[in-house]
């Protein structure tokens, strides 16, 4: 087997000025994540779940970077996980034929129309009024659009009323759910089909599961054509659980928000960085990276150089990257060194035009080690 210790330090030596900048190869390699729509339902209440066991995704994470170190650390590869099976409800955009209720058994009334929905004072008054559910956090409110392209999709249930607190538990209930979006839409009473391109309307009430948080700007789902029929969206809130974990033998973690550590190199001109892993279409979670951390010094420790040598994980940095307002994966960046929040100088790249932010980013450091400042210098040098 390679000698991977050494490896990592020559790589480290030889790396470019500024390489915990987004590692735009590892973006580069993953794969698409499929996308996961949400089934415009008729008038009948409907509810999915796809849940997502955390804890297991966590172990994964460990086997894998343990199994192939290599690829798992320096090289900055990702993990292929499971992708759940997502609901796969086509958009259906033929718009081509002229409206033909002929057949229709529920043929809409004069006033049932996209206008009058987007002109219903209700559905504002309801979501501007709604009450955060206890422990979340409100992140938007009253929106035409409902969230997407966040990950994972965990499942919707309708509700008979705008219940933000039911939405919540019911939320509470999915093994990964992280988020909620509560919202009236504007749906066919039956599948709009030949001799029934628009049928009448009725209004129903989602709430819909997401793995990580929901944002402001992901609320770019503003409806859809269905031959005839308009779907529309109206008082869209969205809501964030506010708690986050701390994974054992860790410090508290540290919000950096929608900023990412730059880190310099260490005061003998080291970098500290040890690699990246992204993870897809899994519930955001710190664990996910605390666990890629601890086992690549699990690695490192059973795979010393010849001169009995091996680097730990001491401090990682994880966040969601963001391609515009797509999110691309959790990024999970190790470093053998803990840095003080002053690093936090990443707010997002462009690149090929495109603007790549970050969102709930947390620093996190081994409690054993404890130390807010660099190390790893020679006769106790400090490094400021
Ligand atoms: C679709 O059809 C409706 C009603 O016939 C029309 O108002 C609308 O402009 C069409 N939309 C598109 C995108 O072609
Ligand atoms: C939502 O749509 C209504 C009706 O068209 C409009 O009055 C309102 O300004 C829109 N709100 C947003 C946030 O775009
Ligand atoms: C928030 O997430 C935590 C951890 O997953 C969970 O235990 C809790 O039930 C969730 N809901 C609330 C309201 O805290
Ligand atoms: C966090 O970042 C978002 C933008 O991504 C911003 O709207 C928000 O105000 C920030 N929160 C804090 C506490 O800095
Ligand atoms: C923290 O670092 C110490 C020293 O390298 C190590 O023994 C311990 O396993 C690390 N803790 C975690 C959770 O990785
Ligand atoms: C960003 O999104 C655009 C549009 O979907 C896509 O063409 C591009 O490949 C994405 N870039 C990366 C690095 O994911
Ligand atoms: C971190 O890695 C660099 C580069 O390999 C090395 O010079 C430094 O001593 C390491 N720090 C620790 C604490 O192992």
């Amino acid at each position: 087997m390679k000698d991977f210790a050494l490896t990592l330090l020559l790589s480290a030596a030889l790396s470019s000025a500024l390489p915990q900048e987004i590692d735009w190869d590892a973006v580069d390699a993953l794969k698409p994540i499929p996308t996961a729509s949400i089934p415009v339902v008729s008038a009948a209440a409907a509810a999915t779940t796809l849940p997502i066991n955390t804890a297991s995704a966590v172990s994964a994470v460990s086997s894998a970077v343990l199994a192939r170190p290599s690829e798992a650390i320096i090289a900055a590869r990702h993990v292929k996980f499971h992708v759940a099976r997502a609901i796969l409800a086509t958009r259906d955009n033929d718009n081509s034929t002229a409206t033909d209720n002929s057949k229709c058994a529920q043929k809409p009334a004069a006033d049932d129309t996209p206008d009058a929905f987007g002109q219903t004072q209700s559905f504002a008054q309801t979501a501007l009024k709604a009450s955060t559910p206890a422990g979340y956090n409100q992140v938007y409110v009253n929106k035409n659009g409902s969230s997407e392209f966040i990950y994972p999709y965990l499942g919707f249930t309708t509700l008979d009323s705008y219940d933000t607190a039911k939405c919540a538990k019911r939320c509470d209930a999915v093994s990964g759910c992280q988020s909620i979006n509560i919202y009236f839409e504007r749906d066919p009473s039956v599948e709009p089909a030949a001799g029934c391109t628009d049928p009448s309307s009725s209004t129903v009430i989602k709430c819909v599961y997401w793995g990580s948080p929901v944002t402001d700007a992901s609320t770019t789902n503003t409806g859809q054509w269905r031959k005839n029929f308009k779907v529309l969206i109206a008082g869209s809130n969205g809501y964030v659980n506010a708690t986050h974990s701390k994974p054992p033998g860790y410090n508290e973690p540290i919000s950096l928000n929608n900023s990412a550590i730059i880190a310099p190199p260490n005061c003998r001109g080291y970098e500290t960085y040890m690699g990246v892993k992204i993870f897809q279409n899994k519930p955001f979670s710190i664990d996910l990276c605390a666990s890629a951390c601890s086992a690549s010094s699990e690695y490192n420790r059973a795979h010393p150089d010849k001169t009995g040598y091996f680097q730990t994980c001491q401090f990682f940095n994880t966040y969601i990257l963001y391609n515009e307002t797509q999110a691309v994966g959790q990024y999970c960046a190790l470093y053998n060194e803990t840095w003080p929040k002053d690093f936090a100088t990443n707010f997002g790249q462009f690149r090929n035009g495109r603007k790549f932010t970050l969102g709930s980013s947390w620093m996190v450091s081994n409690s054993t080690a404890d130390l807010d400042k660099p190390r790893g210098c020679a006769n106790g040098q400090t490094c400021s």
